[in-house]
């Protein structure tokens, strides 16, 4: 997608090899117009695909998932995430490991939120390893829903995620691939 692609080469900061950092429009601050805009063109991508929620993990993958929502006129559930839950019964609840952040998250869904019948777009704002979108696929298969496809707004195809998601039989749609942050400089990888 290339409003966002111009946006990552204009206002990315690589921090590392392996990290980029976008809080002037993603992560902290927040383009809401590049949001309507990416929203759109998962809506437009999964038009045909009977979606009936949207699925992100909270807090940066709530901005592009309303807007996907808002596009597709569904609900939009976040997945909560705790350092621990007690009180399990009614929620849906998977450990998710970052490698990005070195620590688990238990992140959680009410059962009342996800149906038998639900065909789930999980939308998330970057795919590193993809254990945050495997925690969410989990959850919704876990309440005998379906994903209709996995949505990301930046991946970053040198790491595991992409292929992981692949190998697992999920559909993934990633509006900006990034092939190497090396050097200090962004590359995207081919279309
Ligand atoms: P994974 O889910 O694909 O396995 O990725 P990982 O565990 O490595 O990611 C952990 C957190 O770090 C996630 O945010 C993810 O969005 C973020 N992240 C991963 N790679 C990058 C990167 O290159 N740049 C930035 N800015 N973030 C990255 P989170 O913990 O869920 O935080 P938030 O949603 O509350 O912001």
């Amino acid at each position: 997608m290339k409003a966002l692609e111009d946006k990552i080469r204009a206002e990315g900061i690589v921090l590392s090899d392996q990290v980029l950092k976008v809080d002037s429009f993603l992560n902290h601050q927040v383009d809401a117009e590049l949001m309507l805009l990416i929203g759109q063109e998962f809506a437009a991508r999964y038009a045909e695909a009977g979606v009936t929620k949207v699925l992100t993990l909270e807090s940066s993958g709530i901005a592009p998932a309303v807007m996907a929502a808002l596009a597709l006129k569904v609900p939009l559930v976040f997945a909560r995430k705790q350092k621990s839950v007690t009180l399990k019964d009614d929620l849906y609840v998977e450990t998710v490991h970052s490698f990005t952040k070195q620590q688990m998250n238990e992140v959680a869904v009410s059962r009342k939120f996800l149906s038998p019948g639900d065909k789930v777009l999980i939308i998330d704002d970057f795919l590193a390893h993809g254990e945050a979108a495997l925690g969410m696929a989990r959850i919704v298969e876990a309440a005998g829903a379906a994903v209709a496809g996995i949505g990301i707004v930046i991946e970053k195809s040198f790491q595991s995620g992409a292929a992981k998601l692949k190998e697992a039989g999920y559909r993934v749609d990633s509006l900006a691939r990034i092939s190497s942050l090396t050097g200090g400089e962004v590359r995207f990888a081919e279309e």
